[in-house]
């Protein structure tokens, strides 16, 4: 396949870092049980290690004891005033979830974040949040720094939410934590259901239905978290970048270990699997209402393209960069329908996606907000200078795209991949052969 180029192949056992999205919520909500809570493969990139800060400045006790972070927690609503402003850095998932966290607590705070957080839409969050009685301003109304005067009494509430977005429903379901009464909660089916799942196994009062399309949440604020002993599954979004890397060069045999593996989440090894991904599930349990699983990637074929319909991309919208890369290298044209919510990510993923395609030597097309790759499975030219505005997923996708590329591509100041993956580099290096 690649005929002018040394036959590359992944090979060997991985242990993928731990999941940011369940790391960020272990920390919040382990910080919300009184008693001691024990983590095990919590991951330490930057992103976490800021919820840290803020849950401590917040008054949680958090300290790391050799492998294990050891939490003790305060009763929701008794956080403390914190003495200087909450920063997030980089990451979406704290800013939002903390917003939610501290409107229901009577206390007065401002949370902000980097460059690029500072540009991303926070409204659909607070403009919930602010229903329930807390005072919310935003820059122009839109952006961070959130200024939050929390309330002690917050209103319980109805709430429905447009935008399929885990992060919007998870501020949410943490402000109720510390609200007297009944709060229902309905959205979209496909947005990840790690908060609900680590409350129930929290023995917290909340219950979860759905149907076809949309899930209905129901919180009653009648018991406390307990805390609990927590194993940290491997992180499917990160792994994505070897997975898919094993796929794109056949004589791949990886082994994946301890990955978690929850439908709203590996909606992209589906799409590999339906591109030609030879992708078997060995061994699948269950831990803390999370399933985890060990599985194999054996690839023996070239991909072929794929289309991802709108309905399946929250199921793996933080793919879309790596999975544009398979894209580019299997034959035929893949279409990735409905990416509007790419474009207020920790980058304008869709744009910088498209741009990097074509300077590699990929015919790429974006109508509306769906993206067109012309693939085939011929060495791209590559030799381009990446844009990737500091964004780690872009870093990452790109960096793999150097498998598939005649002249490897520059990548300046990498170093954005501490934000979610700080081992990537080690990673890919190890299992290349
Ligand atoms: C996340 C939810 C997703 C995802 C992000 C992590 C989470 O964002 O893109 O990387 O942990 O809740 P949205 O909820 O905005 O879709």
């Amino acid at each position: 396949m690649i005929s002018n180029k040394k036959k590359i192949f992944f090979k060997g056992s991985y242990f993928p870092p731990g999941d940011k999205s369940i790391s960020h919520r272990i920390i919040i909500l382990g910080s919300q049980a009184v008693g001691k809570s024990i983590v095990t493969n919590l991951l330490e990139g930057e992103d976490v290690l800021n919820t840290i800060k803020v849950m401590c400045e917040l008054g949680a006790n958090i300290k790391k004891k050799s492998n294990k972070f050891i939490i003790y927690g305060l009763p929701p609503g008794s956080l403390f005033q914190p003495k200087k402003k909450l920063d997030f850095g980089n990451s979406g998932t704290g800013i939002r979830l903390i917003a939610g966290l501290v409107s229901s607590n009577n206390i007065k705070t401002v949370l902000i974040g980097d460059k690029s957080l500072n540009s991303r839409p926070m409204k659909r969050v607070t403009e919930h949040l602010s229903r329930t009685g807390s005072i919310i301003k935003l820059k122009n109304n839109f952006y961070p720094p959130i200024n939050i005067k929390g309330v002690g009494n917050a209103i319980p509430l109805n709430f429905e939410i447009k935008i399929p977005s885990a992060q919007i429903k998870s501020s949410i379901i943490l402000s109720s934590l510390n609200t007297n009464g009944l709060v229902k909660i309905k959205e979209f089916r496909s947005t990840r259901d790690h908060t609900e799942n680590m409350l129930k196994s929290m023995g917290y009062n909340i219950k979860v239905k759905h149907d076809e399309n949309y899930r209905y949440i129901e919180l009653k604020n009648d018991r406390l978290l307990k805390p609990i002993k927590y194993q940290v599954p491997g992180d499917p979004s990160s792994a994505a970048f070897l997975i898919t890397g094993a796929c794109l060069l056949p004589g791949s045999k990886l082994l994946v270990k301890n990955i978690l593996f929850n439908k709203t989440r590996i909606g992209f090894i589906e799409t590999l699997k339906s591109m030609g991904g030879n992708i078997k599930v060995i061994k699948k349990k269950k831990l803390n209402n999370e399933t985890v699983a060990d599985i194999f990637v054996d690839q023996k074929r070239n991909l072929k393209s794929v289309l991802v319909k709108s309905s399946k991309i929250p199921l793996q919208i933080d793919e879309v960069p790596i999975l544009s890369i398979a894209a580019s290298f299997a034959n035929g044209i893949s279409i990735f329908k409905g990416l509007k919510e790419l474009t207020v990510k920790e980058s304008n993923r869709l744009d910088l996606i498209h741009k990097n395609l074509l300077k590699i030597g990929v015919k790429s097309e974006v109508k509306g907000f769906d993206l067109y790759i012309h693939g085939n499975n011929k060495l791209k030219k590559g030799n381009a200078n990446i844009i990737h505005n500091h964004d780690h997923r872009i870093v990452m996708a790109f960096y793999v795209a150097n498998l598939i590329c005649e002249k490897r591509n520059i990548i300046k100041d990498k170093s954005c991949v501490n934000t979610s993956y700080p081992s990537f580099f080690k990673d890919i290096t190890k299992f290349l052969n």
